[in-house]
């Protein structure tokens, strides 16, 4: 019989070209580039194209992978008018499942998956890709303005995934600044080999279920806050702290009552998150060029990493990509509750990667388990029943 290992850390649950991490080094490379590297040089589209296709895009590439995406912005009438009769409370995060899920509905053409061949169609893959990324942004920006009761704005096909979603936020067409620090948000936030969400992604696409499903499996995943939810806990607890002289002491007490930290600590890195050290620095331009509220929230953020690395570093605990991304994101004007939606607009590109390498060398998913249970046993009429089962 096999160990069991919970959480099934170290184990591998596949082989992938994708993305890696060196946990000692604090090293995240995607297809060989390292993460560094692609967000001083790309753009989210193009990262997307590397990670889909396995090599960066030429320009001519390029051009027509956003020429696609663009014309793909616009959310059908019909899912628009869905989202309309959800609750205005709830969660971005269910929305954008249910959305997802539901536009699949609109896209038939499953049968093309096959076990045997992986995909008869290849064009059905790449346009159901295209077509999901285009489609994230948009419905998580339109679901802020249905919520509150208005009308989302519409789409603007001449601008960038980063650019456009800022737009339909806000309503105004970002500044640069704003809009290439969305797309370092977007590229840092694309991939990272096999987390929970990819792997439920992975579970999904292996059954072939339709690409709707699997992303749609995968943000309902992403959503709990031990894994993507985690940055919207971050906001809320640096506002609790409330400035850097009550951190030490915050931070005793939740550790005397073996609770979490938001954004710190993480399975595969044991020193600082390279995502969480670019994200430092773009906060730390932006309070410099900003200042004002953030500087505060900012100032009590690096006294809890400097406490909690006093504290946890033995144990490899520091920040992850969702302890400074929060920030940024309210300084962006976008509300807490959105924060993990936006995780799942770029995790889409590195989802749907790995959905593709998975369908492309099939085997569907059936892991065992270590049974504890009765063995056997004879039924007990209901007359005879002494005892109530415990809840
Ligand atoms: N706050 C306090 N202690 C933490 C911690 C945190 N955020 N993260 C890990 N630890 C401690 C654990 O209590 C454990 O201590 P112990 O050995 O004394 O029992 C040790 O560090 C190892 O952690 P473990 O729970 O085994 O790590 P994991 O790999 O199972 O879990 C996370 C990883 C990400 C779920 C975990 O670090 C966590 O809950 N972090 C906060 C949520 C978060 O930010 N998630 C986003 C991840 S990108």
């Amino acid at each position: 019989m096999s160990d069991f290992l919970p959480g099934l850390e170290g184990v591998p649950a596949t082989k992938s070209a994708i993305s890696f991490i060196d946990g000692e080094k604090g090293i995240l490379s995607y297809r060989g580039y390292p993460l560094e590297t692609l967000a001083t040089n790309s753009t989210f589209e193009e990262t997307t194209l590397l990670l889909l296709d396995g090599e960066l895009p030429t320009k001519a590439a390029l051009n027509r992978f956003s020429k696609q995406l663009r014309s793909s912005y616009r959310i059908k009438y019909h899912i628009r008018e869905m989202m309309r009769h959800f609750p205005h409370t709830g969660h971005p995060m269910d929305m954008l499942q249910t959305a997802v899920c539901s536009l699949g509905m609109f896209y038939p053409g499953t049968e093309c998956l096959t076990d045997a061949d992986s995909c008869k169609d290849i064009d059905y893959v790449r346009n159901m890709t295209v077509n999901i990324i285009a489609q994230m942004a948009p419905l998580v920006a339109m679901w802020e303005h249905m919520r509150q009761g208005y009308d989302p704005i519409n789409p603007r096909d001449d601008l960038s995934v980063a650019e456009n979603l800022l737009y339909m936020f806000t309503g105004k067409e970002p500044d640069s600044l704003m809009a290439r620090i969305m797309d370092v948000c977007l590229i840092l936030h694309a991939e990272h080999t096999l987390n929970a969400s990819t792997f439920a992604a992975l579970v999904a696409g292996s059954t072939l279920a339709s690409p709707y499903s699997v992303i749609s499996a995968a943000i309902g995943t992403l959503s709990g806050p031990l894994h993507g939810g985690a940055n919207q806990r971050v906001v809320g607890m640096l506002q609790e702290i409330g400035s850097p002289d009550n951190v030490e002491a915050w931070v005793d007490k939740k550790l005397a009552n073996k609770e979490v930290i938001w954004g710190m600590g993480h399975r595969e890195y044991k020193v600082k998150d390279p995502r969480a050290t670019i994200l430092h620095k773009l906060v730390t331009k932006l309070v410099e060029e900003r200042g004002g509220s953030l500087d505060k929230m900012f100032a009590t953020a690096m006294k809890l990493e400097e406490v909690c690395v006093d504290r946890l570093g033995h144990k490899g605990v520091y920040p992850n990509v969702d302890f400074y991304s929060g920030i940024l994101y309210s300084e962006m004007g976008i509300p807490e509750d959105q924060f993990t939606a936006l995780f799942a607009v770029a995790r889409s590109a590195g989802w749907l990667a790995h959905w593709r390498e998975q369908i492309s060398n099939n085997r569907i998913y059936r892991p065992t388990q270590i049974y504890v249970g009765h063995e056997q046993r004879e039924y007990i009429p209901m007359s005879e029943r002494k005892k109530a089962p415990k809840q």
